[in-house]
């Protein structure tokens, strides 16, 4: 299958997006980056480990210690009201894992090792890819192609009106991706808010017992979308519709152009993705780069596909 590096902030969706992987074999997972986000890089590695168990990946897959803070100099803000107090819902992964960890150099190795044919998954904040550019820009040139989950073009966002999370809690690492980056899709709000699944969806996977621990995981991570808004039928699964993106496209509509991001970190804009046009006032990251955009997502394509490799 396809060969990915995985970049992720371990919540309820990147483990979606992690069970998802671990049943199609159209994706291999070679290397996960476990990085601060939705929760501590400490619980994201700890999650990561705990799912290697639950659903017996190889364990040679290199969990390598990602970045713990911003490059903005902030104290990163966790969400465990959405994902749990260690980002698997009601789940508590018992710490006396014994397990070593590759220190952030092992994924030069990895990166090396399937030179030109690996993809990069981001599905969390972007302090760890942009540190990659800053470090080995000369290295990432061998990644074919870059898949990122992030911003809100045009739609609202999910931590502020304008900014979706990803892209709020690290606009300079955006900046630095955005300007260095080639052959980049984005998966925003647009295409991933509409991947909606139903407590019904749920239980019917459950009972192919493929998925394990999905069920709790989805109960604790719907609660939070539906007591915020009564009239949705399920919650939005942002990081699996990321990783269907590099082997189903047809999933999606996708229209390309330069992008800027608001790098104000005090603004009411901060974070905000914006289509480049001539007139915005905006950090230009690269006035003529263009990147292609999922603007929509045939729910239909998304739903068929996602209940046929959950169910195993
Ligand atoms: C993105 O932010 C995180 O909270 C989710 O895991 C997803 O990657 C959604 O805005
Ligand atoms: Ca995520």
């Amino acid at each position: 299958g396809k060969k990915v590096l995985l970049f992720g902030d371990i919540g309820i969706d990147d483990t979606v997006a992690l069970i998802y992987a671990s049943l199609n074999k159209e994706v291999e997972i070679v290397g996960i980056v476990a990085d601060y986000g939705n929760v501590s890089r400490e619980d994201a590695v700890s999650n990561i480990h705990y799912l290697t168990k639950v659903f017996d990946y190889p364990n040679f897959i290199p969990i390598i210690h990602g970045a713990d803070v911003p490059l903005t100099g902030e104290q990163p803000a966790f969400y465990p009201e959405i994902h749990g107090e260690h980002g698997l819902g009601p789940i508590i992964p018992n710490d006396d894992q014994e397990f070593e960890l590759e220190n952030f150099f092992e994924i030069v190795k990895v990166i090396e090792n399937y030179k030109n044919d690996l993809v990069i998954v981001n599905i969390g904040r972007l302090t760890s890819l942009a540190t990659m550019f800053i470090l080995y820009r000369e290295l990432m040139n061998n990644i074919e192609e870059y898949y990122i989950m992030g911003g809100a073009f045009g739609v609202p966002g999910n931590v502020t009106t304008v900014a979706e999370a990803n892209f709020y809690g690290d606009p300079i690492a955006v900046n630095i991706v955005l300007t260095y980056a080639n052959n980049v899709t984005i998966i925003p709000l647009n295409a991933t808010q509409k991947a909606i699944v139903t407590p019904g969806m749920v239980d019917y996977i459950d009972q192919f017992g493929k998925t394990k621990i999905l069920k709790s995981l989805m109960e604790y991570y719907t609660r939070f979308y539906q007591e915020r808004d009564p009239s949705l039928q399920g919650a939005p699964v942002h990081d699996v519709v990321t990783l269907m993106a590099v082997i189903h496209p047809e999933m999606f509509t996708f229209k390309s152009y330069p992008i800027s991001i608001v790098l104000d970190l005090g603004s009411p804009a901060r974070g905000q993705s914006i289509v480049e046009n001539h007139h915005s006032n905006t950090q230009k990251s690269n006035k003529n780069k263009t990147h292609r955009i999922a603007f929509d997502l045939n729910y239909n394509v998304f739903f068929q596909h996602f209940l046929s490799v959950m169910i195993g």
